[in-house]
């Protein structure tokens, strides 16, 4: 009996031994100060420093003390009127919005066509089209400390003065996402007839969403592939704990990714 126990409890240590973390504490997505040494952004000014290297780290021991903050803000009313429009797509967002003008994937081959960032893909490129700082955001909470405020942006703070940007590599997609996976682009059962797999399958089977016309994840999956359907902004490994990590929904080892949305 001991003996099975003992069984038991060690089978029960290796399965927490060898899972891996989730979540986005510790990530690229941690832009806290244990956090961000993770990031190559380009960081400078008074609550972020760049080494040598161009590492960025978050030396703030105040507001911007916080993981979710430099996304979410637990109450959108900066000034008075509060954050409207576009913010309140992805929920209770708190980052400055990106105004860039891009150019998206386009072929001759496509069935449907792609779109522009908006939605929740907006969201991402608030920081990975790398004209903001990745700590540009209205609402930086209660914590107060000396954060400079930068008066060309009105009241929104940035990382030091307007740096602290994504820095240009791998990770900036700049504006032209021409040589991007489509995005903003329909994918039901008619476009599915161009070699793709039935729509209503990804989440069921892949855990793969579709988003609603606006850009924004519904209970019920929507049509359009956004960033979203690939990436979970919140876990480095997915929700499954993929080995492969790159914040992806599913393994793209053998390409299965690609294979849970393209007959090829
Ligand atoms: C607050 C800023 C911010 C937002 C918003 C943001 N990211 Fe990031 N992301 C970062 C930073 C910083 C890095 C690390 C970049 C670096 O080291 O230069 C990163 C890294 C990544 C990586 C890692 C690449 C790899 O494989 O190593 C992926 C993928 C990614 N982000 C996807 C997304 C997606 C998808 C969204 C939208 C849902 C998003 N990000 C929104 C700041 C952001
Ligand atoms: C790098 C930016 C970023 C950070 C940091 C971030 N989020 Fe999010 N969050 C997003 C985006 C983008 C969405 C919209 C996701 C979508 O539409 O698929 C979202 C959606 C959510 C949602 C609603 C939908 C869902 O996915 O459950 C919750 C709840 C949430 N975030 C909580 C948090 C918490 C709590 C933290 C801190 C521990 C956090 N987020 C940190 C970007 C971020
Ligand atoms: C069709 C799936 C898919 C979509 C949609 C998608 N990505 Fe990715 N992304 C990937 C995969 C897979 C990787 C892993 C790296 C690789 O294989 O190049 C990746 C890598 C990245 C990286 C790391 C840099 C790099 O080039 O490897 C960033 C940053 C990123 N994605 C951000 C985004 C953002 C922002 C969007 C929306 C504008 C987006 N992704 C949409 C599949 C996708
Ligand atoms: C969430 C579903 C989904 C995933 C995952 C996905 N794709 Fe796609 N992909 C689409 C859709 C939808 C289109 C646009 C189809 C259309 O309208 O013709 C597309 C278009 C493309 C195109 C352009 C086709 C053309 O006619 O020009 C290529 C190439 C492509 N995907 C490759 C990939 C690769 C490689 C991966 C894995 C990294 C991948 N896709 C992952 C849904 C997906």
């Amino acid at each position: 009996m001991k003996r099975t126990l003992f069984l038991l409890v060690a089978g029960a240590l290796t399965l927490a031994a060898s899972t891996p973390a989730t979540g986005i504490v510790g990530t690229m997505h941690d832009l806290s100060p244990t956090g961000s040494t993770k990031a190559t952004v380009l960081g400078v000014g008074s609550n972020g420093v760049a080494d040598a290297s161009g590492n960025y780290t978050n030396t703030a021991t105040g507001s911007l003390n916080q993981v979710c903050v430099f996304c979410h803000t637990p109450h959108q009313k900066v000034n008075a009127g509060g954050i409207t429009g576009y913010d309140k797509t992805v929920p209770l967002w708190n980052h400055v919005t990106t105004t860039s003008t891009f150019t998206p994937f386009t072929s001759a081959n496509l069935v449907q066509t792609a779109g522009v960032p908006t939605g929740m893909s907006l969201a991402c490129m608030s920081c990975h089209d790398g004209t903001l700082g990745v700590a540009s955001v209205y609402n930086k909470g209660p914590y107060g400390s000396a954060i400079a405020y930068n008066t060309s942006v009105g009241d929104h703070f940035l990382l030091g003065d307007n740096s602290g940007r994504m820095a240009v590599g791998g990770y900036n997609l700049g504006t032209d996402l021409s040589g991007d996976h489509p995005i903003n682009i329909i994918y039901d059962s008619t476009s599915a007839a161009a070699a793709l797999k039935d729509p209503s399958t990804l989440l069921a089977t892949n855990g793969l969403f579709l988003y609603s016309a606006t850009g924004k994840r519904t209970t019920t999956n929507g049509d359009k592939v956004q960033c979203g359907s690939c990436h979970d902004v919140h876990n480095w490994q997915g929700s499954t704990g993929l080995s492969d990590g790159s914040f992806l929904r599913y393994t793209n080892v053998q390409s299965a990714l690609c294979l849970s949305c393209h007959n090829k």
